[in-house]
């Protein structure tokens, strides 16, 4: 803050609470961090005046306490997701009960986006073997970067197509956040999403749940028997998603957390696959 003596925090807060920016306060912290000069402050105040996202000018996002890189035009994780880590988090803590010895399970985190939920597990489970993969490649890059501590892996292509094959039948937990929102629905987001994140990381078909339906088919062939396959939902496509895992031969529930205000399906894998 010493580099702008002439612009506050409060002045800043308040130029972008008329942009319309709900918490500004944290956000003009945030660019005031972030800026290395005050030409540079301007720009970024300017740029999400404009409604670009603040993650997108700042090249991170905040997720489950973590700095996630995010690349312009990449999906920004959202708090709801980090629901997803916390029930991947208590199927690997049981695992990890169970075997009472460290950690030895493989994670795949599909339609990963920036990586955010592979690389919150890592950072949570040392020992954990991380894939991730999305048919994004800026995704694939901040996912590639994001994962570099953690000596996770992500690849570039549809769903499971550009997996090592090596993988089949050895994955203990997938993890999916695809596209969710039906097709009719994307008119209704919030600007920030339908002008700065690409239509394939919203759109989930005519009833919002076509990448689920492709991923739950193919899951078995990848996954581990008693293996896991958590997906984000909605709570109006909560029922659905269920019935789209039990159909694959899931053993299959969904949960809900206010807090998070976040929606998953879990279903477990039996071993027996349906053809
Ligand atoms: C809702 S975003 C979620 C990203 C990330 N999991 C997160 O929570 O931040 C959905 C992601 O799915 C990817 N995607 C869409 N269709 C895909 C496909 N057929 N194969 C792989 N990834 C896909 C998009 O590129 C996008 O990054």
């Amino acid at each position: 803050m010493e580099f702008f003596p002439e612009l506050t925090a409060a002045t800043l807060a308040a130029r972008l609470r008329d942009a319309g920016c709900v918490y500004a306060e944290d956000e003009a912290e945030i660019l005031l961090e972030a800026a290395r000069s005050a030409q540079e402050l301007d720009t970024m105040v300017q740029r999400r005046v404009e409604g670009l996202p603040l993650e997108h000018i700042v090249g991170w996002a905040a997720f489950h306490g973590l700095r996630m890189k995010v690349a312009p035009g990449v999906f920004v994780p959202r708090l709801r997701t980090e629901f997803l880590v916390v029930q991947a988090a208590q199927i690997l803590r049981r695992l990890q009960h169970t075997t009472g010895r460290g950690l030895n399970a493989v994670a795949l985190d599909l339609c990963c986006g920036s990586g955010a939920i592979a690389a919150a597990l890592g950072v949570e489970f040392p020992g954990l073997e991380i894939h991730a993969a999305d048919i994004d490649q800026a995704a694939v890059e901040c996912a590639a970067e994001n994962l570099a501590h953690l000596s996770g892996a992500a690849y570039c292509g549809d769903l499971f197509a550009p997996l090592p094959p090596d993988l089949h039948g050895r994955i203990g937990i997938i993890t999916a956040n695809a596209p969710y929102v039906p097709t009719q629905d994307i008119a209704f987001m919030p600007q920030e999403a339908r002008f700065f994140e690409p239509d394939a990381a919203l759109n989930g078909g005519d009833d919002g749940l076509d990448i689920q339906r492709r991923i739950a088919a193919d899951a078995p062939e990848w996954l581990s028997p008693g293996g896991h396959l958590i997906m984000e939902t909605s709570p109006t496509q909560a029922a659905e998603s269920v019935r789209i895992l039990e159909r694959s031969g899931f053993r299959a529930s969904s949960v809900h957390s206010e807090v998070l205000d976040g929606t998953a399906v879990v279903g477990l894998f039996s071993g027996e696959i349906r053809s």
